[in-house]
């Protein structure tokens, strides 16, 4: 696990605005060698980012499918992103090209049933960007905030269909 703690300084204000109030969930697929490393670094740096962000190490983003990043929001996720090395250092050299191009594709899945692709997201940075780290959970979990509570918690099959028809009801009659 990254040495890096979560922050805990985003508190709900009781009767103020929904999206403001919301906590995200949000799912990090970090690649050991960068992202990941990154984390630990930010840890030992003793930056913090915020607990909306649950990360998973993976060997390279390239291990990540499209059923995963689907998976991931009809499990519960608001958001999810995708942290690889930086594009050209890779370790299995093309795997975060791969990791890049499902991402996209997920992107416009998410986009036909109505759901923003903003969602989700692909970055890239080296082992060395501790900071980075931190900055992309925030850019994340703001991100999120703003959108709101993911509308298909629960409702999204792993093929990318929506389950239930009283979310989207025109994407059953094509
Ligand atoms: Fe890091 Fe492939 S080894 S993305």
């Amino acid at each position: 696990m990254p040495a890096t703690r979560p922050e805990h300084h985003f508190s709900v204000h009781s009767g103020g605005n929904m999206k403001e109030d919301f906590e995200p969930e949000i799912l990090a697929f970090c690649c050991k060698y960068c992202a990941y490393a990154a984390a630990d670094l930010a840890g030992s740096m003793r930056l913090s980012y915020p607990p909306a962000v649950k990360v998973i190490q993976l060997p390279c983003t390239g291990r990540v499918d499209m059923i995963n990043l689907l998976k991931a929001f009809e499990d519960g996720a608001d958001g999810v992103y995708v942290a690889g090395c930086l594009e050209g250092e890779c370790h299995f050299i093309k795997g975060n090209l791969r990791a890049k191009k499902r991402v996209a594709a997920v992107k416009d899945i998410l986009a036909s049933i109505g759901l923003e692709p903003g969602r989700l997201q692909m970055y890239n940075l080296s082992s060395a960007m501790g900071p980075r780290f931190t900055e992309i959970a925030r850019e994340m979990t703001e991100t999120i905030r703003a959108f709101g509570p993911s509308p298909i918690k629960g409702k999204l099959n792993a093929c990318g269909r929506v389950v239930d028809p009283a979310v989207r009801p025109e994407t059953l009659t094509t």
